[in-house]
């Protein structure tokens, strides 16, 4: 089996999108990943914050059995139960009025992009222009990448989709002065997940709020990575009291499988016959399963305990940090991040990474001297503290650190 799969990473036949280490990983339980060798890691990765309950949970794995057995895809055209029941368990714990289901992140921002473009046709003389941030990040197709923000992606894939403009982050002035007759919407991220984890002041998204009733504009919000409890509650937008027009979720909705949501007021859910779809959209299959996780992460009980592990989190991070002299700590919930600082070395976050696989933590650097953690949210105390002892050692063999007595960190030649 092994040697199979080694000759399998030799032969290049999955694109080479990715950077990936070595190993080939068999199987997942919980907070933790099983490689080809029988090796264990700590995942705080989760697939990019996917597995909100740890891998192959079983409220995950008896709802995808159960449903399996029953009924798959009938076609999008007929109602199906699964469907029917998730969309009005997420309107009933949102307070939103509809729901369009599909399968990633970047589908349902596109998804709300065509949904605030009809709108506007509709609402605001043909105004379709969306403000977005620097920095952003909504997805990987054409129009989401668009609307992203991240450096150099504008010409990627040239030309690049046009209707969107940039703002800065918590910056209302900045918002403010792209604002005109186009003008259709704003869209973003309570907290910048792939950026490197850089949250919305409260006081900017009530701004923002005020911003589009002002304007008459749509307010959305990307909570594909910030949604489904990532953050302590179950939605973002609740832990800043600022309610979107819009709200788009993914990842933790199907907590491992392929799904995802768009979220609509009734003012703002516009779409007519032919106006949207997909062959797999809300199928009952992935629909039974998010329709059980979200069971799960609306439990009061469960959120608190997401919060109560995040100051764990909070707290173990800023001990590195100071113990390192290391730079800010910044997150929520249970989505944080560590800037390394520019005295760790231009190449830290990967070496780091590296070094935490080595050592059988598996961590992410979204930039260069940054680490970013996305542990299942319903890890342990003892699962949190043991990642915490691993990424410490991690970091005291950074190179061009090393650790002083006295705790300090100080840069030492080669
Ligand atoms: C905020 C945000 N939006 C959209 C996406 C895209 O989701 P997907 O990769 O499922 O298309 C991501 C993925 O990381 C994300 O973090």
């Amino acid at each position: 089996m092994t040697d199979q799969l080694d000759a399998l990473i030799h032969r290049p036949h999955l694109m080479a999108v990715n950077a990936r280490p070595p190993q080939v990983f068999v199987r997942g339980e919980g907070a933790w990943l099983w490689d080809a060798q029988g090796r264990r890691y700590l995942d705080w990765l989760q697939g990019w914050a996917v597995n909100a309950l740890g891998h192959c949970h079983p409220v995950l794995t008896q709802a995808l059995s159960a449903q399996s057995q029953r009924l798959l895809t009938p076609s999008p055209a007929l109602y199906n139960a699964p469907s029917l029941e998730l969309a009005g368990l997420l309107c009933e714990l949102s307070g939103f009025d509809q729901v369009f289901f599909g399968s990633t992140g970047a589908e349902a921002n596109e998804t709300a992009l065509k949904l605030a473009r009809k709108w506007g046709r509709l609402h605001r003389g043909g105004a379709f222009q969306i403000i977005t941030f620097d920095n952003a990040f909504h997805g990987r197709n054409l129009a989401t990448m668009a609307a992203s923000g991240k450096p150099g992606w504008d010409a990627m894939f040239a030309p690049a989709m046009p209707g969107f403009v940039k703002a800065r982050l918590n910056d209302i002035e900045s918002v403010k002065a792209l604002i005109s007759a186009h003008t259709v919407a704003i869209m973003l991220e309570p907290v910048q997940g792939e950026a490197g984890v850089w949250p919305a002041t409260q006081a900017f998204l009530q701004d923002l709020r005020a911003l589009c009733d002002e304007h008459g504009l749509l307010l959305i919000f990307d909570e594909v990575q910030t949604g489904c409890g990532r953050l302590g509650q179950l939605f973002g937008f609740e832990c800043f009291g600022v309610r979107p027009d819009i709200m788009t979720l993914g990842k933790g909705l199907g907590g491992g499988v392929p799904l995802s949501a768009v979220l609509a007021r009734q003012h703002a859910s516009v779409f007519e016959f032919g106006d949207h779809g997909g062959t797999l959209a809300g199928n009952p299959l992935m629909c039974a399963v998010g329709l059980a996780m979200v069971k799960a992460l609306a439990n009061p009980a469960f959120l608190a305990q997401v919060r109560e592990r995040g100051a764990q989190m909070e707290q173990g991070l800023r001990a590195i940090s100071e113990e390192f002299g290391l730079g800010e700590v910044r997150g929520k919930g249970l989505l944080w991040a560590l800037e390394l600082g520019t005295d760790a070395g231009p190449n830290a976050g990967p070496e780091l990474v590296k070094t935490c696989l080595k050592l059988g933590l598996l961590v992410n650097a979204p930039r260069q001297q940054c680490l970013r953690f996305m542990p299942p949210l319903n890890l342990t105390e003892q699962e949190l503290q043991e990642g915490l002892t691993l990424l410490r050692q991690a970091v005291s063999g950074l190179s061009g650190h090393s650790l002083e007595a006295n705790g300090a960190a100080r840069l030492v030649s080669h």
